[in-house]
């Protein structure tokens, strides 16, 4: 056992037996018996009882993230904060210890009709845009999901605005199986989903990439690695392979990879080239900024820091880049401020044309 462990466990025994959870009594009928590894309703419960205490474990969940936030915070203020021990304690992972103690530190509207997760998702705003989402959510009764919906419309709106369209910068809407592309480019730099149901698209995407490269040019993807043996098949139907490089995304959020047991700090680069690479040399380790996981823009969003160190490390200013998985963009915007040239295509219009609520 370690040091610290005996020290929790001095600790827990100094408080004697287990108790009775300890919680306000939220559980909404007496029916309901709670203790602390054990949670009873009677055999005739309803549904509408069985809904209540749902929605009372939902609140109980949400009031305990509040509880570990304002303890970590409390324990910082007296010199006792460290994450490791912390998480040792407590048995919670060190990933939501740091986001409760964010939420607890960073947001100072703690709004009641909300949960903790609604709290979450703007913690990384500045103060007033906090304020304004929240009272958004409490009054149009959105929901977490909802929430993150709006914020993220808001987000890609801003972001579309921002970009400069041009002779040489293009978004469109539509299939990249099935779109014209009239200028000879030289590069794709793309991030496919990686889910199976997708693994078709690398055969269409191996075909179209020999379509519209120059001769030279080059396929650089993103690829997660639960088929990787298949996408590389798949992407060698009709290009030539180059070179697999690391592309790091280094902290502490890594991607957990349940059905394999991995966590993931990397994932493969695939470079495929139209014919021959008759370019300069290339270094294989790219990397993004620390915890640079952002999700603002899409679900599967990558950061401007990765893929500004893709395009920098392949391309050269000028040069033809084109993404035919467009998603919120981050190839693009990354692509024109290093003077690049771009045109993506992404299938969803939401993501492209966005509504900017006229009528
Ligand atoms: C992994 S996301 C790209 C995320 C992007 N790299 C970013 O940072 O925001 C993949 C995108 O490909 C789009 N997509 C899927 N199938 C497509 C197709 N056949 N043609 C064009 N876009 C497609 C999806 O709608 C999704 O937005």
């Amino acid at each position: 056992m370690s040091k610290l462990s005996m020290g929790v466990q001095k600790s827990v025994g100094a408080l004697g037996p287990a108790t009775p959870l300890a919680v306000p009594p939220i559980l909404p009928t007496t029916r309901a018996k709670a203790s602390e590894q054990r949670l009873d309703l009677p055999d005739d419960v309803t549904e509408a009882e069985w809904e209540q205490v749902g929605l009372a474990l939902g609140r109980m969940d949400s009031a305990s993230n509040w509880w570990l936030g304002d303890w970590y915070a409390t324990g910082e203020r007296h010199g006792f904060k460290r994450l490791e021990r912390a998480a040792e304690i407590t048995g919670c992972g060190r990933s939501r210890i740091s986001d409760a103690y964010r939420v607890a530190t960073k947001v100072p509207v703690r709004t009641g009709t909300l949960s903790w997760n609604h709290h979450l998702i703007v913690a990384k705003m500045d103060h007033a845009a906090q304020r304004n989402w929240l009272a958004a959510a409490a009054t149009g009764g959105l929901s977490v999901r909802q929430l993150r919906d709006a914020i993220r419309e808001a987000s890609t709106r801003d972001r579309i605005a921002k970009i400069q369209p041009g002779p040489g910068f293009t978004i469109t809407t539509g299939d990249f199986r099935t779109a014209a592309v009239a200028d000879a480019v030289d590069w794709i730099i793309t991030d496919p989903p990686y889910p199976a149901e997708f693994l078709p698209l690398f055969s269409d995407l191996s075909a179209f990439a020999a379509r519209v490269l120059k001769p030279g040019g080059s396929l650089v993807a993103m690829v997660g690695q639960s088929y990787l043996p298949e996408v590389m098949a798949r992407l060698g139907e009709r290009l030539a392979y180059q070179w697999t490089l690391a592309y790091l995304t280094p902290g502490g959020q890594a991607v957990q990879v349940w059905d394999r047991k991995v966590n993931t700090f990397w994932k493969p680069l695939l470079w495929y080239v139209n014919g021959e690479y008759a370019g300069g040399w290339i270094g294989d380790v790219t990397r993004s900024n620390v915890n640079d996981n952002d999700k603002r823009f899409h679900d599967w969003g990558q950061s401007e820091s990765g893929m500004a160190d893709i395009i920098e490390r392949f391309t050269l200013p000028g040069e033809l880049i084109l993404d035919p998985f467009s998603g919120g963009h981050t190839t693009g915007i990354v692509a024109q401020a290093l003077g690049r040239r771009y045109i993506g295509i992404e299938i969803d219009k939401d993501l492209v044309e966005v509504d900017d609520g006229a009528a």
